[in-house]
């Protein structure tokens, strides 16, 4: 070891693991409720041989530039589109994720949402709580059959995989593709009732549904996302849920985080939001930050990292 460091956490995280940096380095943890802001960011991480971020912490290579101490970039998160890897990479910096550890718990969300959008759920859940359940009705709350219907999954790595093993429960068929396979992915989108979102946001991924994607989807049909809000065009999709185009759609991830109160997207019929809420278990988020504390230790140490970013990886 080469003696105390000191690492930048960006937030309190969940589990005992932060306390194995605690006790061996000097450990700055941010005490906002809210993210530190750029300039905070860029302040803190002059000064730091370590960097403990959120998907809410911009890691630009300003930021990296300005930060001639930083040995290691350990994110809190399978995506790190928050970080310029580029950047890093050329300053010899290795950036670490979190993969696997909410692998299933986000195709759980998945599911959830789907099923919920499907038999309209927080409609239906309003309608008995303020009190305007009278009878049982033949022909109220009817939504789409989930058990044998076909599910277009966008993105096959770790979770669009969980995702179809959840999918074969439902006795569901189901069709899959990468992004780069046009003809495949209009395929898809023209026959599937559900089309869910499992790419990273990348220049290639960066609105791929858009009004033309939305154009080819059945009327019946219902848009999952619990992958990067800004790999579906907001305004296409308002549009799409305003003229009926497709039936539904339910996001655990839009652009930007939050939907500001105003955006004309929550005028959209028959959408549902949550708040990016994919790997939020106990266990998912105390594996996270076992696997981010193992990455900034090994960075220090110069080991190499349990889990570097693949960007980094195959170059
Ligand atoms: C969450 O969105 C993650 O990338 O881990
Ligand atoms: C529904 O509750 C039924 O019994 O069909």
């Amino acid at each position: 070891m080469r003696g105390m460091a000191r690492i930048f956490v960006t937030r309190e995280l969940p589990g005992p693991a932060l306390t194995k940096l605690k006790e061996t380095h000097e450990t700055v943890v941010w005490p906002g409720e809210l993210p530190p802001s750029y300039a905070e960011l860029c302040a803190q991480a002059a000064q730091s041989d370590a960097l403990l971020t959120l998907l809410t912490d911009r890691v630009d290579a300003e930021l990296i530039a300005a930060s001639p101490k930083l040995r290691v970039i350990a994110n809190y998160a399978v995506g790190y589109d928050n970080i310029d890897v580029d950047a890093a990479s050329a300053a010899g910096i290795p950036v670490g994720n979190t993969p696997d550890a909410l692998t299933e718990a986000t195709a759980d969300l998945t599911f959830a949402l789907l099923m919920a959008a499907a038999r309209r759920i927080p409609e239906a859940a309003s309608f008995a709580r303020n009190g305007q359940w009278q009878t049982w009705e033949p022909a109220a709350f009817l939504g789409a059959d989930v058990y044998g219907a076909t599910i277009g999954i966008i993105g096959l790595g770790r979770i669009g995989q969980a995702v179809a093993r959840r999918a074969a429960g439902f006795g569901m068929e189901v069709l899959t593709t990468e992004t780069r396979d046009q003809h495949n992915l209009e395929h898809l989108l023209r026959r599937s009732d559900f089309v869910s979102i499992h790419l990273p946001l990348t220049d290639g991924t960066r609105g791929l549904i858009d009004a033309d994607a939305l154009a080819l989807m059945k009327p019946t049909a219902i848009l999952i996302n619990t992958a990067r809000g800004p790999i579906v065009d907001r305004e296409a999709l308002a549009q799409a849920l305003h003229t009926g185009q497709i039936a539904g759609a339910a996001l655990d991830v839009t652009s930007p985080e939050p939907l500001p109160p105003g955006d004309p997207l929550w005028q959209a019929p028959n959408l549902l939001v949550v708040p990016h809420i994919g790997s939020a278990t106990w266990s998912a988020r105390e594996r996270m930050t076992e696997i981010a504390v193992e990455n900034v230790l090994a960075g220090l140490e110069g080991r190499s990292l349990p889990c570097q970013v693949p960007q980094q990886l195959f170059d």
